[in-house]
């Protein structure tokens, strides 16, 4: 494996030339997708400015050029009318300054007067590598130009060590007021968020105060990520506390996981009801964003990165690494988020698929209406033992996914067998496969499991056990996988 140099891997980008061949190269790789966002050369990471304007949704991500490695972050933009076909953009954030030197970090959008404003934190790395981190803005026109408001809306604040960062910013309609939400450390290394405040978008920030989440003082030592979103008649704390070991995790110490109550935006506090639920029981999912400036009200759209940090993954060799999950539509049912595959996925489903030799195919959904156990075997071997494993254990209404009958096996350190205890026995499950994951919503998205999955030759059967329908489309591609930068 490629041993990166800090000058490689924070090299600038000067010319979309300069990994033009690498794009070649990376898109003639077995694992490309056919219809997720996809890195366009090197890493793509969390997703970021998901919002809903000028008639368009808008979603970038965190994208580092070069190769499969964490080093100087680009916001890359891409485009969609129907969260479903996407086109590619371009580059949209360069950290091109010095208040972001080291990187154009995660962050959110939200539709000014004259443009879409995106915030960002500003990755700035002083000349002993010391990390400064800014929040920083700027403005999207419709036409395509970048205009950055060349001073960080707010520094580092004091009180909190250097990992503050991935501002989200929400507008509150009864306040009158616009509220950035920042993930950070407090100087004891508790992972923690902390709120500013002001009456202008882009101007007049002042730091509102730290976000009291009663029980959770101590709770990993960094939370990336955090939002705050109004589902259904409850608020939700989404956030990613860090270097936390929980049981049934297996060895992963990074989640992405929320609380569910209500926020009290003038004394800080959010209540809850005192219960840490995982987004999801696959093996790659990570800094969920919802979209901002929903279209119709009380809806929510929530898309990940499929992936973890710290982690490696087989295309690594390729030289490329990450996708997105799907958009899915978030509702709240007994106090427990539902995620669901949007209804406009429906579009892509091209014909039923020919099961005659037993073969699944590359991009395909499947459904199945089924009571009892389960067990459905994906990329089997020709004997059908092996491939990625979902069980349902009817007498427990337990689901499972087990990952370790794959050829390719990553990630090994952090568990390979994940369980989702269900509501309710299991009925109903979607499944999107495409040519490097696979999404399972049970139960109408109940239990969500995203994992990154890299069949081999030989390894191409479904294996379905158990009582129950199950029909298979093959799925038409809704990306191109295109180089524009
Ligand atoms: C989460 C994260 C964010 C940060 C970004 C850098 O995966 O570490 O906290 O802004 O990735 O790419």
């Amino acid at each position: 494996m490629k041993k990166w140099t800090r000058e490689e891997r924070y090299r600038v980008l000067k010319s979309p030339d300069e990994i033009r061949e690498l794009h070649d190269r990376t898109v003639q790789s077995d694992y490309r997708q056919t219809y997720h966002i996809q890195s366009v050369t090197g890493l793509l990471n969390d997703p970021n400015g998901f919002v809903w304007h000028d008639g368009k949704w808008h979603l970038f991500y965190q994208w580092c050029p070069w190769g499969a490695v964490h080093g100087l972050k680009y916001w890359y933009q891409t485009v969609s009318k129907d969260l479903v076909t996407w086109e590619n953009v371009g580059v949209c954030i360069r950290p091109d300054m010095d208040m972001d030197n080291a990187g154009a970090y995660s962050g959110s959008a939200l539709p000014g007067k004259d443009a879409l404003c995106l915030f960002y934190s500003g990755n700035r790395r002083d000349e002993n590598w010391v990390r400064v981190p800014n929040t920083c803005t700027l403005k999207l026109y419709d036409n395509g130009k970048v205009v950055k408001l060349p001073w960080p809306i707010f520094g580092p604040n004091p009180n909190y060590t250097e990992h503050q960062r991935d501002p989200k910013i929400i507008y509150n309609k009864e306040m009158k007021k616009y509220f950035i939400i920042l993930g950070a450390q407090t100087k004891d290394k508790r992972g923690c968020a902390i709120i500013y405040r002001s009456n202008e978008l882009q101007d007049g920030w002042e730091f509102a105060g730290e976000l009291k989440v009663p029980g959770f003082e101590n709770f990993g030592d960094m939370w990336e990520c955090p939002a705050i979103e109004s589902i259904g008649d409850y608020d939700v704390f989404l956030f990613c506390p860090q270097h936390l070991s929980i049981e049934g995790r297996g060895g992963n110490i990074h989640h992405n996981g929320y609380l569910v109550g209500k926020m009290n935006w003038e004394t800080l506090t959010f209540e809850h009801d005192n219960y840490f639920h995982f987004l999801d029981f696959g093996f790659d999912s990570y800094a969920a964003e919802c979209a901002n400036n929903m279209p119709t009200e009380d809806n929510a759209v929530l898309v990940a990165w499929m992936g973890l940090p710290d982690t490696s993954y087989p295309t690594d060799e390729e030289e490329w690494s990450g996708c997105l999950t799907l958009p899915r539509e978030l509702l709240m049912r007994d106090r427990r988020l539902i995620q669901r595959p949007l209804p406009a996925l429906a579009a892509l489903r091209d014909g039923h698929a020919d099961l005659s030799d037993g073969k699944l195919p590359r991009a395909c959904e499947i459904e199945i209406f089924c009571q009892g156990d389960v067990e459905l075997r994906f990329f089997a071997k020709a004997d059908g033992s092996g491939g990625y494993v979902f069980r349902y254990d009817d007498e427990k209404q337990v689901a499972s996914v087990d990952k370790s009958g794959m050829t390719q096996r990553y990630n090994q350190q952090l568990g390979e067998k994940m369980d989702r205890p269900l509501a309710n026995p299991l009925t109903h499950l979607r499944i999107f496969i495409d040519r490097s994951s696979i999404e399972i919503f049970a139960n109408d998205g109940d239990g969500v499991f995203s994992s990154r999955i890299f069949p081999v030759e030989g390894e191409e059967r479904l294996v379905f056990e158990g009582q129950g329908k199950m029909e298979v489309w093959n799925l038409r591609p809704a990306i191109r996988d295109e180089f524009v930068v």
